[in-house]
């Protein structure tokens, strides 16, 4: 006889795969469910166990000739334990358990004569785990970094938990710590000094500059990060706009695409994997497309902010790069958030630019515009769960008012669900270390 016998070894790395979706048993020579408390599988966030447990363990599967227990002798063989149940022997077995009583005073009525009850699929933590629909791992996770020229990591006020990491310490040590719970992709996003801002903005394509640095370092120290990084004019611009701002307050639209190239270029050539313009100017991806194959960077993605809302979503970030437009508002470039129909407008221009990731930002407010981008595009969707979204449930936690861990998770999942193949998530880690079964 063939025994298949699944044996638990603690991996000494960690990096996985796919994560298991039901908590293991430890120490037993198999693996299944934990007896059930009440490890709802998704949400219970290190309330209990391990939830869409990913631990650090690895299976083999060995094939043996015999078991590894002794096989208890019970006296009679098949054949005579069959001609026993004929002859009316039937061993014992535990009697059919009682109906649970109701509480006094339940009504007593008909059930309802119904074909389908879909509460049948749900009655257990085990069918529960079969019958989910979506699964998350650290591997969906896009980690956003914010650096700065500093040595120490500063606490951004406005997003508690986040940091403008010091690019040669912090930022190593950030990027090393989400590794170790399998998230190993990244976007940075840079302070720079206001002595280095100007109307057009050219310190973004400066090769020594912080981000083509912090790549530099990043790559050496980890060849295979996916380091994402943002196009755009802003944090280099003395205006705080995404784009060059001419004197009566146009964005000029052609000029600045003229700067993004040369911005994408730089990265690259310092060895970012995607660059991600979020600019909303017109015609970018088609021209930083042309750009980097000029320059030999075919390999290099292009992950466009395809669905990018004029959002008040984004207040806590342009605190923490101290980026907030000097005057008016982005209204010229980013996307009306009314609008749904000019989402197609622009993801058709992207597409056949030649972006290979479509965003959709911010994201639980815009769920709707994920599933449209989803169902109408063949091509990867991202969403990125921006500044204000995170930072209103780290508000809400910290009042109290909500389980943070769990709104969390939940959260993600539902970017998940509405068609999102990756999330760019300030909660990358948090979440990727509930994922591992970690709490801290
Ligand atoms: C800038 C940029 C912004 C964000 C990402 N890239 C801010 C803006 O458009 O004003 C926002 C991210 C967040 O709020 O988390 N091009």
């Amino acid at each position: 006889m063939l025994f298949i016998c699944v044996s638990e070894t603690v991996m000494a790395s960690s990096i996985f795969n796919a994560p298991c979706t039901v908590p293991a048993v430890k120490g037993k020579n198999y693996f299944g469910l934990k007896p059930a408390v009440n490890n709802d599988l998704r949400f219970d966030v290190g309330k209990t166990t391990s939830i869409i447990g990913c631990p650090k363990r690895v299976f083999t599967v060995r094939a043996s000739e015999k078991k590894d227990g002794p096989l208890k002798k019970l006296g009679l063989n098949d054949a005579e334990c069959e001609a026993a149940v004929v002859a009316g022997n039937v061993p014992e077995a535990p009697p059919v358990p009682p109906r649970p009583a109701a509480p006094a005073g339940t009504p007593v009525v008909p059930s309802l004569p119904l074909s389908r009850r879909p509460r049948r699929n749900r009655k257990s933590p085990a069918m529960r785990a079969s019958f989910q629909e979506t699964s998350i791992s650290p591997a969906n996770f896009v980690y956003p970094l914010f650096i700065h020229e500093g040595e120490e990591d500063t606490p951004i006020g406005a997003m508690p938990g986040c940091y403008r990491l010091g690019w040669r310490h912090g930022l190593v040590e950030e990027v090393a710590k989400a590794r170790d719970v399998g998230v190993n992709s990244i976007v940075l996003f840079p302070k720079v000094p206001d002595a280095l801002k100007s109307s057009t903005g050219d310190e973004a394509y400066n090769d020594n500059g912080l981000v083509p640095r912090a790549i530099r370092l990043l790559k050496d120290k980890y060849p295979d990060l996916v380091i994402y990084t943002d196009v755009a004019l802003d944090p280099y611009s003395s205006d705080g706009h995404d784009g060059i701002v001419r004197e009566d307050g146009v964005i000029m639209n052609d000029e600045t695409v003229y700067q993004l190239c040369k911005q994408a270029v730089s990265q690259a050539r310092a060895g970012a994997d995607v660059v991600s313009p979020s600019d909303m100017m017109d015609g970018r991806i088609g021209a930083i497309r042309k750009a980097l194959d000029a320059e030999g960077f075919q390999h290099v993605s292009i992950m466009s902010y395809t669905a990018k809302y004029a959002s008040s979503f984004y207040g806590p970030f342009r605190e923490a790069l101290e980026s907030n437009p000097r005057f008016g508002d982005k209204k010229t470039y980013q996307m009306n958030p009314a609008n749904y129909r000019e989402a197609l407008v622009e993801a058709h221009e992207d597409e056949s630019e030649g972006a290979d990731i479509l965003l959709v930002k911010p994201g639980l407010p815009y769920l709707d515009i994920i599933r449209l981008l989803r169902d109408k595009s063949p091509l990867p969707i991202a969403a990125y769960q921006v500044s204000g979204e995170y930072s209103m449930i780290k508000a809400g936690g910290v009042l109290k008012m909500i389980d943070e861990e769990r709104v969390m998770m939940e959260s993600l999942t539902c970017l998940r669900r509405a068609g999102a193949d990756i999330i760019l998530t300030y909660f990358a880690l948090q979440a990727a270390r509930c994922l591992c079964g970690e709490k801290r």
